[in-house]
């Protein structure tokens, strides 16, 4: 199929870089001569049609933007055949003949289903600070979050310690632990608890009753929002309950859609930049319904599919490097 003109959107979360992916789609498409409409707020805009039409100046100093020029959201609409349907036959009004969908599992397999009933090519790009998603070494957004989360642990680490305060710092990470483990690594955690491993409470207690009597110190408690007990805040009463923590200074920062928001760090830009254009290339030789992610430094494609249907597995070896090293 003769590819003319595409249609470029962001959907569900946002996530830092995902304007540098946009910048590149277009860019990309406009050296290949291929017209390029803008989709806003992501399925939710093809069901409306809020379509723009855009050209290379139009992403002009973006690149270092977070957020997304074209916005987000998640759509119920979309999850219904009739709300797809009236998608589709708006893409082929105004002439939109391939997709290219920036954003996280929910977004694929939206865009997965549209494929299969619908026919017209699409490819993913990953976005998400979630870095969840198989067939890519790291998703466009992680790095910045991550460093955000990092900074921010540097942060209450001075006024922990000026008050030998235990901190529970629950960081973003609905079904996955790539953002916990790697800022408790990097922020010199005491501990860290996340979606892939039981947490068992009786052991916490233990682990930072001994940190604190022993230590006379602060401890840092880095928490995965998606973790088992429900996240920071029951992880706290389930603390404050204890008797032994009567005399434990205990606080807990919910850093939130903070890790969302703020400039992307040069890595992801390299990384969004990368996929973007790869997205447009993969249309152009004829692929269709497949993520294109970087694993070991190369471009792959993954069938859509497989993005959310396999695990991308947390590194084990960090987490006992937390245990070592706290
Ligand atoms: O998927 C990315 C993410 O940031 C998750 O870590 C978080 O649980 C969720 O989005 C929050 O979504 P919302 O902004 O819609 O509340």
């Amino acid at each position: 199929m003769d590819i003319h003109r595409i249609g470029v959107y962001t959907s569900g979360g946002d996530a830092p870089g995902m304007n540098a992916c946009v910048r590149a789609v277009v860019r990309a498409a406009v050296a290949h001569d291929l017209e390029v409409i803008g989709i806003r707020r992501g399925y939710a805009g093809m069901i409306d049609g809020a379509f723009v039409e855009m050209d290379g100046r139009s992403v002009s100093n973006i690149v270092q933007q977070g957020g997304t020029i074209l916005k987000s959201a998640r759509s119920e609409r979309f999850r219904t055949p009739e709300g797809r349907a009236l998608a589709a036959e708006n893409l082929k009004k105004v002439g939109i003949d391939a997709l290219v969908g920036i954003g996280g599992d929910g977004t694929f397999r939206g865009a997965a289903v549209f494929f299969e009933e619908h026919g017209i090519p699409i490819v993913g790009c990953p976005g998400t600070i979630d870095n969840d998603l198989f067939g890519t070494d790291e998703t466009i957004g992680y790095d910045t979050a991550l460093n955000t989360a990092v900074e921010n642990i540097d942060k209450i680490r001075d006024t922990a310690d000026a008050h030998n305060r235990v901190f529970l710092v629950e960081v973003m990470g609905r079904d996955s632990g790539f953002i916990a483990l790697n800022c408790a690594i990097s922020g010199g955690a005491e501990l860290v608890l996340i979606p892939e491993m039981f947490t068992e409470m009786d052991d916490i207690k233990e682990r930072i009753l001994s940190l604190m009597t022993a230590q006379s110190r602060s401890s840092i408690v880095v928490v995965a929002e998606g973790e088992d007990q429900g996240g920071a805040h029951q992880i706290e009463l389930a603390l404050r309950a204890d008797d032994a923590f009567s005399k434990i200074d205990l606080r807990v920062c919910i850093l939130g859609h903070t890790q969302r928001g703020g400039s992307p760090s040069a890595r992801d830009r390299v990384l969004a930049s990368r996929l973007g254009a790869s997205a447009v290339e993969a249309l152009l030789d004829g692929h269709t319904s497949v993520m294109v992610g970087v694993v070991n430094h190369d471009i792959k494609m993954t069938p859509l599919r497989n993005v959310w249907s396999r695990k991308k597995n947390i590194n084990y070896e960090l987490l006992k490097l937390t245990q070592l090293l706290s």
